[in-house]
């Protein structure tokens, strides 16, 4: 059996200036020290993963970005390369945020440079899938997802498929106070396993995590978690505070030995 370690995530977005996430840091920090069985990231904006870094060391808090750019260095000007964020501490790098979709352009293609720039920097990608609200209404769910999957994967080896994490964020759940029901959830973590069988076989399949985002809160963290394939989270709002996201953190522990 395959056991998967959960990892939740958090997003902060355009949210905490550099003192702010400090503090915010600090907290968490403290709260989830004993948490040994949950990886724990934080993805806060470009100028502050300074600080966080600096905050989070020795602790089970990973940094992550929320984005970054497909070239090493360049004059690209207001862009961030992977050799960057790693030389800033970042372990996990955000990709195709359903956001950065929506208001800057991403598409399936520029996910899929970014994606192999993140390998190629040794950074783990967090791949983000999910529908609108329209084309679930229309039942595209999955072939939205699918070729989400399938076109920001092009062309990645199996070692980097072997990096990989994915999440599945409903757009219409963002932001929303809408989140999925566990069952909803599951039925598309479950369609997304089985797409990365078709794509990297049954070994990359079977670790795959998979995160879940879309209004997770304390209270319904527990009944995403009871799902088989949901193996943690990607959070927007309920992680700007220290004690509500570790609020979502600790029900996650002592999880991963029920997971096939
Ligand atoms: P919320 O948790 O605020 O709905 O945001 C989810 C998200 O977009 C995380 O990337």
């Amino acid at each position: 059996m395959t056991k998967r370690k959960p990892l939740i995530a958090g997003n902060w977005k355009m949210f905490k200036t550099g003192p702010e996430a400090k503090e915010l840091t600090s907290r968490l920090k403290s709260l989830v020290s004993d948490i040994v069985d949950v990886d724990v990231m934080v993805a806060p904006p470009f100028t502050a993963l300074a600080v966080v870094a600096e905050a989070a060391q020795d602790s089970v808090v990973y940094l992550g970005a929320q984005d970054l750019f497909w070239e090493t260095e360049g004059a690209y000007t207001g862009q961030i390369s992977a050799p960057m964020l790693t030389a800033a501490g970042c372990s996990y790098v955000i990709i195709g945020h359903s956001e950065r979709r929506q208001f800057f352009g991403e598409t399936n293609e520029t996910v899929n440079r970014k994606i192999k720039a993140a390998l190629e920097g040794e950074l783990i990608p967090v791949l983000c899938v999910g529908e609108s609200e329209a084309q679930r209404d229309n039942e595209q769910t999955f072939s939205v997802v699918k070729t989400q999957l399938k076109e920001g994967l092009e062309g990645i080896d199996t070692p980097g498929l072997e990096r990989l994490i994915v999440a599945y964020e409903p757009i219409w759940a963002i932001g929303t106070g809408k989140t999925a029901t566990s069952e909803q959830a599951q039925e598309v973590h479950e369609f997304i396993r089985k797409q990365m069988e078709t794509i990297g076989g049954n070994s990359i399949a079977k670790t795959l995590r998979i995160l879940y985002g879309g209004s997770v809160k304390p209270k319904n963290i527990a009944g995403l978690m009871a799902k088989d394939d949901i193996d943690g989270a990607l959070v927007g709002g309920a992680s700007l505070d220290a004690d509500t996201f570790a609020g979502i953190i600790r029900p996650c522990s002592h999880l991963a030995e029920g997971k096939a």
